[in-house]
Parts: C-alpha cells; sequence; structure tokens
C-alpha cells in the first residue's frame, strides 16, 4: 500500500503530543512536516512543547511555528486542561532542537504547491496556519488531497456548553476551512471522547518498555487527573484520533452531513452545527466521524509505540 503523505498541524498539548508519536513512526504514514500553532497554550509554549517532543524520540522531522493568535477573536488557552507550559507532566533534557526558519503557513503553501495534489492536512488544533494559508494562496484549495481534523462536536462542547475548543479558538479560521471545498473529515468529540487513556490503557502502553511507552504514560498520567473538568473519567487522546483514520478508516463509523460554524458572538459562538437529519437541505461538506472500535485503535497505538526507541 502506497504511504499517506501528511502534515501534521498542532497545538502540542498531550493528546497532540500522542498524535506526533503515532504519525512519525506508523509505516503507511510519511509524516512531511509539523506545522505549530497557538491553542492549547501561547506559540512560545506549543512550539517548544514539540520540539521536546522530537527531540525525546529522535523524530527527524522539520517543524514549523505558524500563527500566534487567532484570526479575528481575542486569544483563548487550555491551562485548565494542559497545564501551565501546556505539556505538564513529562520532564524533558535541555532542548537544542530548534525549528525550521520557514513560517508554517509558507511551508504549507510551498509544500502544497509544489505536490502533486496527494497531500492530506491533518489539523488537531485550532484551524488558524490552514485558513491563513488558504487566504493566502486560494489555489492551494485544490491541491490539498483531504484535510481529516480533529475538532467540533456533534452534541456538547467542552469550552462551552455549545463548543469544542479546536473551533471555539478560532471559529472564523474554522468557518475558511469548512467552506473551502476542500473534502473534510473531522473527528468530534462526541467520539474522541470515548478514546480514553484510562490506568489500564497506561499501564499497557508503559509496559512496552520503551521511551514512548514512558512518556505516554507520563503524559496521559497527567491529563487522567486534569480532565476531571470535563466530567470524563480519563484523559482522551482526541487528536491521535485523526491520524489513525489515515490508515484505518474502516474502523470509524461516519456520516456525511453539512456543516457550518456559529460566528454570531452569542452563547453559540464557536459551536459546529451538524446538520445530521438534513434539516437545511444542503449538500453535505463534511464527512463526520461518530464512533470508532476502540480495540483496534488501541492495538494500533500500540504497534507504533512499539516502532519507536
Ligand atoms: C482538542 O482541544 C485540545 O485541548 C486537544 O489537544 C484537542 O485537540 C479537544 O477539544
Ligand atoms: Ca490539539
Amino acid at each position: 500500500m502506497e504511504k499517506v503523505k501528511m502534515i501534521l498541524d498542532c497545538d502540542t498539548g498531550h493528546d497532540d503530543a500522542i498524535a506526533l508519536m503515532v504519525a512519525a513512526r506508523h509505516p503507511q504514514i510519511e509524516l512531511l512536516g509539523v506545522t505549530v500553532v497557538a491553542g492549547n497554550q501561547v506559540l512560545e509554549k506549543t512550539l517548544p512543547n514539540t520540539l521536546n517532543v522530537c527531540q525525546h524520540l529522535n523524530i527527524n522531522v522539520p517543524v514549523y511555528g505558524g500563527m500566534d493568535r487567532p484570526m479575528v477573536r481575542d486569544q483563548v488557552t487550555a491551562g485548565d486542561v494542559h497545564g501551565k507550559s501546556g505539556l505538564d507532566g513529562p520532564v524533558f533534557d535541555a532542548l537544542t532542537r530548534k525549528a525550521e526558519k520557514k513560517h508554517a503557513v509558507n511551508f504549507i503553501i510551498d509544500t502544497l504547491m509544489e505536490s502533486d495534489g496527494d497531500i492530506t492536512l491533518v489539523p488537531v488544533g485550532p484551524l488558524t496556519n490552514i485558513a491563513m494559508a488558504m487566504r493566502l494562496q486560494p489555489a492551494i484549495v485544490r491541491k490539498i488531497k483531504r484535510i481529516v481534523l480533529m475538532g467540533g462536536a456533534v452534541g456538547l462542547g467542552n469550552t462551552t456548553p455549545a463548543a469544542e475548543f479546536n473551533i471555539y479558538v478560532d471559529p472564523e479560521a474554522a468557518h475558511v476551512v469548512l467552506t473551502s471545498g476542500v473534502p473534510i473529515v473531522m473527528m468530534p468529540l462526541d467520539l474522541t471522547n470515548t478514546a480514553l487513556a484510562d490506568m489500564k490503557i497506561i499501564e499497557r502502553m508503559e509496559a512496552i518498555g520503551n521511551k514512548a511507552g514512558k512518556l505516554f504514560g507520563d503524559i496521559m498520567r497527567f491529563t487522567f487527573k486534569s480532565q476531571a473538568v470535563n466530567g470524563l473519567t480519563a484523559g482522551p487522546v482526541h487528536d491521535v484520533t485523526a491520524v489513525t483514520y489515515l490508515v484505518i478508516p474502516e474502523i470509524y463509523h461516519t456520516q456525511d452531513m453539512y456543516v457550518e460554524v456559529e460566528l454570531n458572538r452569542g452563547p453559540s459562538y464557536g459551536r459546529t452545527v451538524c446538520d445530521m437529519n438534513d434539516r437545511f437541505h444542503k449538500t453535505p461538506n463534511v464527512t463526520v466521524g461518530l464512533s470508532l472500535d476502540l480495540d483496534k485503535f488501541w492495538d494500533l497505538v500500540e504497534e507504533t509505540l512499539r516502532r519507536h526507541e
């Protein structure tokens, strides 16, 4: 099987770090680069967090710093879930690994424009970098094979009652992406909140006995505690579900539907309105993940972590 070429766009972040670990070592994925955006924390933290994970696990993929704030709205971060650093829990050696000089948005544009239209974008943070790239060079839209993102919710949000974090942080960017015409697959909270790293999963990954398994444990043990804020029993690995979709889509139950982002500044600002029952009679623009086979999902995560040091 041909490898899936992808760019990971993240705001590392606990689950982002695991998504990066899976994307970097899955044999059917070719990770072309990692672009970083502000989200879980400010860019001055999400960028070093990403580099720390790469340095720690010897992941030799170029990392690019991107947008340090949303397109329109005031900045929001998630210190309540991800801690002061954005990746509280693991302890890393002094950071020597550097980001590339090129801006993430320019990397996305240049890489897509030079491509044969065979690159998948996997954004697992706010959609600012992707939307900015689309606005700066609209010709990239026909070059993107597909966008597989983590964000939004069919039901309730996790940041406001209505909105999921990644969309809430930059609703205008999400609007640009969802109305772009690019084929989009969305992993909403309703699905990602079922991918919980409970103690059994944490101990299973730690038992691999390598650096990646230990890092998984250090990361998810922190999230295990902090997730009480959303009434969950353990920390979800939200972002990983977007990466694994690239190689095992058959374990997901999905439905095509029309999805629109609420841009009015009321209590539903940033909500993804998912027209599951076709009430608007509009052409579906998103394939929404509704559930996945968790046994097969965790098997794949474990197999991939085993490929690390
Ligand atoms: C999303 O928000 C972030 O906190 C996580 O990394 C994930 O991408 C879940 O709402
Ligand atoms: Ca994220």
